[in-house]
């Protein structure tokens, strides 16, 4: 008898999400099959519900989780049943050009296959009861009461971490601090800039605290959202509606502008912000994205002067190495995650999740599984 599980399916752009049963595929080789305990709603699920990112339907959202292994494949490794684990939306291949060049977000096979929204070997891991195979986002699907992934994406984690706080660490905590962690941009002492403070935003606030930077400057339209960034280590906070965040970055640093400012807004405007906040020579990180056939508009002579723009997705993760460390701040107390969560929430309610996302009333909504 195959497992069936319950899961919020998307059949259609701008639909709600429906509840339906789920039958679970047969476990592949490597494939880790996940009790899932709780998902955090991303932008990113929302802006496949709006359909400005586009993926085959129907297809299981969710791509920031954490579980319990209940069962693993024959050739799985470094991962077994009973483990506690935080889910990876970046499988790789390990061996294509961009492997090789340590940017397994760029992995051909990442890459080529994640627009089918199966799994590596493009094939589906659960079907509807009418027989239509199911896509699930991000090599993941996680808004279920189980899913399928690669034994790569399923990460053990320590099990006193709790699984509503170890989910963020899926996604928007490992972007956020990420970006302000890994790719050295921070030096000790420098003024960094956050515009947009959800999830990803107030991460990266506290990956620049975790970089010890000397000031740091968060802005965001609202100011419940500035506030939490406050207690998560900004020491200026901007209302961009009312101040202007170019000034307010120029102010402090003697006209210059700030060493490093990263964008988690998701808005052609933050984006134009961010090479005019910047100093000469600092560095832009832009980890928001708006609908990939949109332009944004830069003034010219504000991307000049030697700035150093990058693109960067998932913090330049390797989450076997980033997901325990990440686990570890918390439990130490350095990383805050308690109140990055506005909402535990049954998967009935997943609708109103993501209204509540959209309307900006919450950082993260958490789907609680038992
Ligand atoms: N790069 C990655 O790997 C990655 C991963 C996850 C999410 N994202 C993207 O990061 C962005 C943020 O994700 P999130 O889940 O934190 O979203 P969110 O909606 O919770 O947060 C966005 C915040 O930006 C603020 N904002 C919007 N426009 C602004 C402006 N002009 N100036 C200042 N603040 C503004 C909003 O008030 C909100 O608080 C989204 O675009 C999402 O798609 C990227
Ligand atoms: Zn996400
Ligand atoms: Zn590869």
């Amino acid at each position: 008898m195959s497992l069936q599980y319950r899961a919020a399916v998307l059949h259609e752009v701008k639909a709600p999400l429906r509840i339906e049963t789920v039958t679970a595929a047969a476990l592949k080789p490597t494939d880790v099959l996940v009790k899932v305990k709780a998902a955090g709603l991303c932008h990113t699920d929302l802006e496949v519900i709006e359909g400005s990112l586009r993926n085959p339907l129907p297809i299981v959202l969710g791509h920031e989780a954490a579980g319990v292994v209940e069962a693993v494949g024959p050739l799985a490794r470094g991962v077994k049943k009973g483990d506690h684990v935080v889910l990876s939306w970046n499988p790789h291949c390990g061996h294509c050009f961009y492997c090789d060049r340590d940017l397994p977000i760029l992995c051909e096979t990442y890459l080529g296959e994640g627009p089918k929204a199966r799994a590596f070997d493009g094939e589906s891991r659960g079907s509807l009861g009418n027989g239509a195979e199911l896509q699930q986002l991000m090599y993941l699907g996680a808004f279920g009461e189980y899913c399928i992934v690669a034994d790569q994406q399923a990460i053990p984690v320590p099990a006193e971490m709790p699984f509503d706080r170890a989910c963020l660490i899926g996604c928007g905590v490992m972007t956020g601090v990420g970006a302000a962690l890994n790719l050295g941009a921070i030096a000790h002492g420098d003024t960094v800039m956050v515009i947009g403070c959800g999830a990803v935003g107030l991460a990266a606030v506290q990956g620049a605290r975790l970089a010890g930077a000397g000031a740091i400057l968060a802005a965001d339209l609202n100011p419940a959202k500035l506030a939490l960034a406050a207690s998560m280590g900004a020491t200026h906070t901007v209302e961009a509606t009312k101040e202007d965040p170019v000034a307010a970055a120029k102010a402090i640093t003697g006209n210059r502008g700030a060493d490093v400012i990263l964008e988690a807004a998701g808005s052609p405007a933050a984006f134009r912000l961010t090479a005019e906040a910047v100093r000469p020579g600092g560095h832009i990180i832009w980890l928001g994205k708006v609908d990939v056939q949109q332009d944004v508009a830069f003034r010219w002579g504000a991307l000049m002067q030697e700035k150093r723009i990058r693109r960067v997705s998932y913090g330049n993760a390797r989450p076997r190495r980033d997901f325990p460390l990440l686990a570890r701040a918390y439990l130490d107390g350095s990383l805050k995650l308690d109140e990055m969560i506005s909402r535990r929430i049954a998967l009935e309610e997943i609708n109103d999740g993501f209204a509540a996302l959209k309307r900006g009333e919450t950082i993260r909504s958490v789907v609680m599984f038992d």
